[in-house]
């Protein structure tokens, strides 16, 4: 019985010291394994990955990828896979973004000819036994790359094409264009460039993979507030008059819209109805002209508060956001209901003895009218701007559906 095991064992040997359970693994899969080993063995038993696979014996003079030595520059091409938002920080002016991205590029020195190993076109293998290029951020904030440093995988293809799978959130500064916050829609770009090498050496190329265009995938890359409305994709040429320090980018560019529904029922609506209700309010016939005025201020210190929570949330710059003009409408609203208010007693003191002593008709109509007509009117014309201001704003938000 020993014997039987042994003999079994041996049988096997040269796949390995183990036995192999025939109802686990096919008899095809162990030859592929032997044969992915040969070929593993033979692709890397001269090779040494801390050696470049850049072609760069290219002078500065020489045209651009006109070159008789090589076919091209070296290629080298990020794909995106992936996009999600993470979070965008207005006032600083910052968009993050988690990326899944593909490399790919080129190394003779590990093709092999696949009639020879019976057509095993693929190998994978851990990405520190190749000589890989450092994908590096143009311009950006911040880069955490989420994979272990011990669990990179490559697979390399049998024309020489290698690549890798990252994961990586960016932090991207993005300057910001708020004057049309909360209906506002940004553009950021995130670029991606390949350091040390220049630009007659290597060709940065990227491309989105096409699965991830679709309109319902794209719908899954926004956050609550913010919705992404496009995505693409270019290679931009970084370029300085003196033609030295050009470099190739790789440009992710996104547009995100702002959901403005948050801004809708805590700001907009809110600021309508106590508007409205001040208004009415500081007109109250049978009210002081104290609690009139403590009406009117109460709701001057409300707008100017929710100014400030609106200032939390936009970059300090020049213009001033749309929802910033309708709260200072409604501001300037309240001033004139106040100042209506305050000087109405004076107008009338003013007044109504000198109509008195004209004592034509229009005089007498117009008497009548500085009494509590003039408070009516008043009061109508500003509940009636309050709400126009409001149907504008809300417009906006339409115009933008
Ligand atoms: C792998 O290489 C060994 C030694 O050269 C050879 O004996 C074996 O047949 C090869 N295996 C396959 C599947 O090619
Ligand atoms: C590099 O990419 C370009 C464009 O896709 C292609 O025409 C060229 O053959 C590639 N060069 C190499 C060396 O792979
Ligand atoms: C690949 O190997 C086969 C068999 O040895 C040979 O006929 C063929 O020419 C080789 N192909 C290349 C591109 O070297
Ligand atoms: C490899 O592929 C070629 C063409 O598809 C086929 O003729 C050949 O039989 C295959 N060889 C092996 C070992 O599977």
């Amino acid at each position: 019985m020993y014997l039987g095991f042994i003999v079994t064992l041996f049988s096997f040997s040269d796949i390995s010291a183990f036995y192999h359970d025939p109802g686990l693994y096919a008899p095809g899969w162990i030859d592929y394994l032997n044969l992915q080993e040969n070929l593993t063995n033979d692709l890397f038993a001269n090779y040494d990955p801390t050696i470049s696979t850049v072609y760069a014996d290219i002078a500065d003079w020489e045209p651009l990828g006109d070159n008789p030595r090589t076919i091209d520059r070296w290629n080298y091409t990020i794909l995106l896979y992936y996009l999600k938002l993470v979070e965008v920080q207005e006032p600083a002016e910052k968009v993050s973004v988690v990326l899944e991205l593909v490399e790919r590029w080129y190394d003779p020195r590990l093709s092999w000819n696949i009639s020879l190993y019976s057509n095993v076109s693929t190998i994978f293998a851990r990405q520190e036994k190749v000589w890989s290029p450092t994908l590096s951020p143009f311009g950006v904030n911040e880069i955490i790359d989420f994979r272990d440093q011990d669990f990179r995988l490559i697979s390399i293809d049998f024309t020489g094409y290698l690549n890798d799978y990252l994961s990586v959130r960016v932090s991207a500064n993005c300057p910001m264009d708020v004057s049309r916050f909360p209906f506002d829609s940004q553009t950021c770009q995130i670029r991606f460039c390949l350091p040390i090498f220049n630009i007659r050496q290597v060709k940065i190329l990227n491309e989105i993979y096409e699965g991830i265009l679709q309109e319902k995938i794209i719908k899954t890359m926004g956050n609550s507030e913010w919705k992404v409305v496009s995505l693409t994709n270019r290679v931009e040429q970084l370029k300085y008059d003196d033609d030295y320090g050009n470099m190739d980018l790789a440009v992710f560019e996104i547009t995100i819209r702002r959901n403005p529904l948050y801004y809708i029922y805590m700001i907009v609506f809110p600021s309508f109805v106590i508007n409205g209700i001040s208004i009415v309010g500081i007109f109250l016939k049978s009210a002081d002209k104290m609690s009139k005025l403590n009406v009117g201020l109460t709701n001057i210190m409300t707008m100017t508060f929710i100014l400030g929570v609106m200032a939390d949330k936009i970059p300090r710059t020049g213009s001033i956001p749309l929802l910033g003009i309708y709260i200072i409408i409604n501001l300037l609203i309240m001033i004139i209901a106040i100042t209506v208010v305050v000087l109405i007693t004076e107008l009338r003191q003013w007044a109504v003895p000198r109509l008195k002593l004209k004592k034509s008709y229009m005089s007498r109509k117009l008497e009548t009218f500085l009494g509590s007509p003039i408070e009516y009117t008043c009061a109508i014309l500003l509940e009636f701007l309050t709400t126009a201001n409001f149907f504008v704003m809300i417009g906006f938000w339409f115009e933008d559906l």
